[in-house]
């Protein structure tokens, strides 16, 4: 698991406790986040790869991938990780980073999909739970949930409503993607 905030899809994640899918490790890419204390808390081992104790981006990456590793992770499962992969990391893993985002992707891919949204005016939003690949909130689609955005809302309220999709729509994904229920054909997801 790669998270950088509050960790709230984490704790989903714990609460969860699918016996396909345990959490080995997780990793932050700073000091003092909510993730961590959430990872501690589960008796969950976390590690911190900071990304300013590294020369570049690949530097970083290649660290991550060895952490995971000596984790045995079999997939990278993001929430909320602030950094882009290297293709190195997409390589090595290829299918098998699982992401979050809260907008309905292709729409408001970036840091501030839910302020994006609220100033296009789109009447509809939601959550998108998608494969990584080299681009930034971009990769095969596995499920999205809507959420309709309702007169008045502002960022915060809006983004309230979309995390509580989050937390039931990222457990059952990951579930899923675990009991290998989930695979990519020609670029797209298909579920058995
Ligand atoms: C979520 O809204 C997720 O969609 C986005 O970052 C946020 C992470 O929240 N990628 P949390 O740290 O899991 O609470």
């Amino acid at each position: 698991m790669l998270a950088s905030g509050t960790g709230t899809n984490l704790q989903a994640l714990i609460e969860t406790s699918d016996p396909h899918s345990e959490i080995c490790v997780v990793i932050t890419d700073r000091d003092g986040t909510g993730a961590a204390d959430k990872a501690a808390k589960a008796g969950l081992p976390a590690r911190v790869v900071r990304y300013g104790d590294f020369a570049d981006r690949d530097s970083f990456c290649s660290e991550l991938v060895r952490v995971a590793e000596s984790y045995d992770a079999e997939a990278l499962v993001l929430a909320g990780f602030m950094r882009i992969l290297s293709p190195l990391v997409v390589e090595r893993y290829r299918d098998r980073i699982l992401n979050v985002h809260p907008s309905l992707l292709p729409a408001f891919p970036g840091a501030n999909a839910v302020a994006q949204a609220i100033r296009h005016g789109v009447k509809v939003t939601g959550v998108t739970v998608h494969f990584v690949d080299e681009e930034v909130d971009h990769g095969p689609i596995i499920a999205q949930r809507p959420v309709e955005v309702l007169p008045g809302d502002s960022e915060e309220t809006l983004h309230e409503r979309i995390q509580i999709e989050e937390h039931k729509l990222y457990p059952e994904v990951v579930a899923g993607f675990a009991r290998g229920l989930v695979s990519v054909v020609d670029g797209v997801v298909v579920w058995r």
